[in-house]
């Protein structure tokens, strides 16, 4: 929340409830984080999920109502992954275009990703109703308008795959809400939805629990195989096990060479009620953008008080860890953000909220959902870019449907052992970037002294050829840890805004104390000690 001297909600990075120090706008209405105990004995079980964001929580959901017996673990509350930063849009209009769809697959696997979208909006509206969840659930229509570097041949292209993938769309000659010159043309998306996640996510968790789910908070799973997982240090057995982390934690190279991590800044509003509609806009993304993704702008409004709405908007992508290469850095991102969002929607005032995520976006557009590559009992959800809050709904779904045998039209399509031929350029690009990357290995260090960090700073020196991730928090102390990435390696970048070490090859992040946040790694870092700035380790 914003206070008079201009400062947001933060607090150190505690992994335990969101992972960076911005707070998003939700975890407001939510008074406590939604936790539960620790795991503390061995346990045997039917299922266990790992992750308790909306994939993991919506499959676990999903099995207990099949009567199965299902545990969920979580290493830090429910909503502390992505799904607490998310902007929350329920859409069927997909990062990726219809068009490109096709071109990727063909014509009947764009109208089943269509249909599957479509029917995870209306799985969401259907479990709200029965259970009565107070989450703000709209629905609302939804705006595809041209990005200033777009032409109008790209909404038409669009507006012909949408038709023929069996959506309800319109060309409109204006934007409802929006007054800048770039949002002349658009596409409206009928019958698309908005809510609260955490609100939403504590009301699937409720209906589990009385289900006769178990969910175990604080509990860190690792050493993922066939037969369950060590969790806390316990035992976990299990028949089938899924891995609903973001970014899969049980595998090491396969899924990561497939995917690739961004981050996401968001900023909010305030908005006097009424001012705006309830809707949801997308712009047609940056055509002139380094990055394969060429990042969007997307915007949509949610109720704030009694006087205001906040107009919550988001966009300024880039490769995680790799804002530099744009000059602009992460903690810049918002300037740009709020300049945009103030020429599409004047009636903008104070801004509230500003905050950052990290998105992982596929190669071939769509996301990985069914059986891990090589395994019979371990499903991922993964790769899921801005639309997590339809595919991780889609992951619940498609595969309870796996374990329990039953048809599903969409496995096949959203299968992570699928093979697609069609995307080739982008992928050596992106590949290309990550071999660069390791580059950083000879690279010069952003910190050449120990003393010159001032308290709240953090970042990366070299000590011969080590690499050291330094931070001196508020009360002077130094944090010091090896700056190289569990995972496979690479130099790890410090991200200022989100006082985090992030790894720009496959998205591993830590803490300023080395705990890791986010996976393919589940390893803290190792500590290191700086002996008048020799490291020994
Ligand atoms: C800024 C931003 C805006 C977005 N906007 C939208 C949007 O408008 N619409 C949309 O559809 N999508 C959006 N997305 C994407 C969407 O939010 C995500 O794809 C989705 O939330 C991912 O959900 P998840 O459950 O798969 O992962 P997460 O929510 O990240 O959940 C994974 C959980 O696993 C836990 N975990 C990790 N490792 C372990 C372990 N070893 N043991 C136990 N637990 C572990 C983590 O703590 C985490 O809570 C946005 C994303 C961002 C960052
Ligand atoms: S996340 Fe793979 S090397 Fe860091």
């Amino acid at each position: 929340m914003k206070t008079s001297d201009n400062t947001f909600a933060t607090q150190p990075v505690n992994d335990n409830i969101t992972s960076g120090e911005n707070m998003s706008v939700w975890f407001d209405a939510v008074n406590q984080p939604i936790s539960y105990e620790p795991l503390n004995s061995d346990i045997d079980t039917d299922i266990l999920i790992i992750g308790g964001g909306i994939s993991g929580l919506t499959t676990a959901y999903c099995m207990a109502k099949e009567g199965r017996n299902v545990i969920l673990v979580e290493d830090g509350c429910i909503g502390s992954g992505e799904s607490g930063r998310t902007t929350a849009h329920l859409t069927c209009a997909l990062d990726d275009r219809y068009f490109q769809l096709e071109k990727i697959y063909d014509e009947p696997t764009a109208q089943l990703v269509a249909n599957s979208h479509m029917k995870a909006i209306e799985w969401v509206a259907n479990t709200v109703k029965l259970h009565n969840i107070d989450c703000h659930f709209k629905r609302v229509d939804g705006y595809l308008f041209l990005h200033a570097s777009d032409t109008k041949e790209t909404l038409e292209k669009e507006y012909e795959a949408t038709k023929r993938a069996g959506l309800i769309t319109e060309m409109l000659s204006a934007v409802p809400g929006i007054e800048a010159e770039d949002g002349k043309w658009c596409i409206k998306f009928s019958n698309q939805a908005q809510f609260h996640i955490l609100q939403y996510l504590k009301g699937l968790a409720d209906a589990f629990i009385q289900l006769g789910g178990k969910i175990y908070t604080q509990t860190k799973a690792e050493n993922i195989t066939k037969q369950g997982a060590s969790a806390n240090g316990y035992t976990v057995k299990a028949n089938h096990i899924v891995v609903a982390t973001n970014t899969p934690v049980n595998d090491w190279v396969t899924m990561h060479t497939k995917q690739w991590p961004y981050r996401t800044y968001v900023i909010t509003a305030k908005v006097p009620k009424g001012k705006l509609p309830y809707a949801l806009w997308w712009d047609t993304g940056d055509h002139d953008s380094k990055w394969v993704s060429q990042p969007y702008h997307y915007v949509r409004l949610a109720e704030y008080d009694d006087q205001y709405d906040v107009l919550i908007a988001g966009g300024e992508d880039h490769r995680t860890g790799q804002a530099d290469d744009e000059e602009i850095k992460e903690e810049d991102r918002y300037t740009k953000l709020i300049a945009w969002t103030k020429k599409h929607f004047p009636g903008i005032e104070d801004i509230v909220y500003q905050w950052s995520g990290q998105v992982m976006e596929p190669i071939d557009s769509m996301a990985y959902i069914g059986k891990n590559p090589g395994d019979d009992n371990i499903y991922i959800i993964t790769g899921d870019s801005g639309n997590g809050m339809t595919d991780g709904t889609l992951g619940g779904i498609i595969i309870t449907d796996i374990i329990t045998g039953k048809y599903n039209p969409w496995i096949e399509m959203y299968s992570p052992s699928r093979i697609t031929l069609k995307t080739t350029s982008d992928y050596l690009q992106e590949v290309g970037n990550m071999v660069v990357q390791y580059g950083d290995w000879f690279a010069g260090a952003d910190i050449n002294k120990v003393e010159n960090l001032k308290p709240g700073e953090g970042g990366i020196m070299s000590s011969g050829f080590k690499k050291i991730a330094l931070y001196c928090d508020e009360e002077n102390n130094l944090h010091t840890c090896t700056a190289v990435c569990p995972h496979l390696g690479a130099i790890l970048q410090w991200n200022a805004d989100e006082k985090t070490f992030d790894c720009l090859m496959h998205g591993s992040r830590f803490t300023t104390e080395g705990k890791v946040i986010n996976g393919p790694t589940t390893s803290d870092l190792k500590k290191v000690v700086v002996v008048e700035e020799h490291p020994v380790t």
